[in-house]
């Protein structure tokens, strides 16, 4: 099914029992790039050509939701956990005139497409961890090896080495790359061991 909707590169993907791809209102398949080694276990959602992608060694937790009409791009080895809603757009407009309107039109009527809402894109820098249950609202920039705390709503960038976390999410610890990883794994001790001898 990804093969019809998606433009796949690499190799080494999973693609979980419930994930989806979802193109409309003219997305096409280039619209949405899945790199090598890229997990998905969610669902990533296109309209109007909004461009979705996923580079190397990405992955998309369990019932987790990419919504675009404009641009969510998720950097290299990123890992975005469960139940995580990230969108780059308000879905509808605020105008309550125009929501109005929209109430009484069919379910699959284009006045309900998020074009009409604002809108601007997402970008989700390499190394990231996106904590279960989060949302992360459009026109959002997360840096590089950031973290964000479960349960947060992110409305703002976030600088890169820093962990963000509450609604709306706040900077709660800067400069993680200079706290010590741990030495009780023996597979990443060996690794780090390798490293030095390069
Ligand atoms: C982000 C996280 C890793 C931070 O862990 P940590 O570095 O040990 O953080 P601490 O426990 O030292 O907390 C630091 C501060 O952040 C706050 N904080 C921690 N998690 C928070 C959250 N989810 N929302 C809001 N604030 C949070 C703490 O209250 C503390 O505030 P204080 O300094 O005012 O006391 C951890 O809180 C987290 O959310 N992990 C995500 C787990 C997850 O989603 N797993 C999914 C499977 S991959």
């Amino acid at each position: 099914m990804f093969q019809r909707c998606a433009h796949i590169e690499g190799s080494h993907h999973i693609f979980g029992r419930s994930s989806y791809v979802s193109l409309s209102y003219g997305s096409h398949k280039d619209d949405v790039i899945i790199k090598n080694h890229v997990w998905i276990y969610g669902c990533l959602q296109s309209q109007y050509g909004g461009k979705i992608t996923l580079e190397d060694y990405t992955k998309i937790g369990n019932h987790t939701t990419i919504q675009c009409v404009n641009a969510v791009y998720i950097g290299k080895y990123t890992a975005i956990a469960d139940n995580v809603f990230i969108s780059d757009n308000n879905n509808h407009p605020v105008n309550p005139d125009f929501r109005l309107y929209m109430r009484q039109t069919s379910e699959t009527d284009e006045s309900r497409s998020w074009i009409h809402s604002a809108n601007a894109p997402v970008y989700i820098g390499e190394n990231c961890w996106i904590g279960q249950n989060v949302r992360i609202q459009k026109g959002v920039t997360i840096g590089n090896n950031s973290v964000i705390a479960a349960n947060s709503v992110v409305t703002k960038d976030v600088p890169e080495n820093c962990i963000a976390g509450g609604n709306p999410a706040k900077i709660l610890k800067t400069e993680i790359d200079k706290i010590a990883a741990p030495s009780t794994c023996r597979g990443y001790n060996e690794y780090r061991e390798k490293c030095s001898k390069q």
